[in-house]
């Protein structure tokens, strides 16, 4: 099948938009985390694949953070974009919407990134096409994303370092503060 070598921005953007019904609901009357996670990833495949023409895993989610509990009777929006793409991955930010449909009234509930891999039949990584930044804020977003994943590689290898270097009795000390009790 041809894949062509640039995808502009605007052609994989995806929104998916779900009632929250009871059955979604934790004890506690709100939306599961984990129901929002699962459409968070479906949309970022749905988008990712579409870029990619092809079929793509999700590597890594950063930047999840529920801000605000998601209500039964709401509906909830996921809009869903390539960022910023590498050879074979691509970073798709989505951005979680919850309308209550009495009121009209929407709350952000949260912004996440997820990274995706193309693969090709063989299971391969496969190359995706580039891409084409339509608008200042797809500039904007492409550079973010070099920043975001920058950070995040920085903040990978500092804390496999501090883990390793992690010294049990010379830290014993912090967990005086701590809601913690020895037992052993
Ligand atoms: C993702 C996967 C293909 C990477 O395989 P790999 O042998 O490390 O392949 P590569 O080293 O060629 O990396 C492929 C791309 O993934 C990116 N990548 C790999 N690990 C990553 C990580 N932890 N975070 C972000 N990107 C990552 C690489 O940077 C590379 O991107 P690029 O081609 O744009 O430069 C492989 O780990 C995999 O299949 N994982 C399972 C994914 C899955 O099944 N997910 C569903 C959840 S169960």
């Amino acid at each position: 099948m041809f894949t062509p070598n640039f995808r502009p921005v605007s052609y994989s953007q995806t929104t998916l938009t779900e009632l929250m019904i009871p059955s979604y609901a934790n004890f506690g009357g709100k939306i599961h985390g984990g129901i929002l996670l699962s459409l968070m990833d479906k949309v970022a495949y749905a988008c990712a694949a579409k870029h990619a023409g092809n079929y793509c895993v999700t590597v890594s989610v950063d930047g999840v953070n529920f801000l605000q509990p998601v209500e039964v009777g709401e509906l909830v929006s996921l809009k869903a974009s390539v960022n910023y793409v590498g050879n074979t991955s691509l970073m798709v930010g989505i951005k979680v919407e919850a309308e209550n449909v009495k009121t009209g009234i929407i709350k952000h509930t949260n912004t996440s990134y997820f990274t995706m891999v193309a693969k090709d039949e063989e299971e391969q990584p496969t190359q995706v096409p580039a891409l084409i930044l339509e608008s200042r804020e797809d500039a904007r977003r492409f550079l973010e994303a070099i920043k975001r994943k920058e950070f995040s590689r920085r903040y990978q290898m500092e804390f496999f370092n501090t883990k390793n270097i992690l010294s049990v009795e010379e830290e014993m000390y912090l967990l005086q503060d701590e809601r913690c009790k020895l037992a052993f």
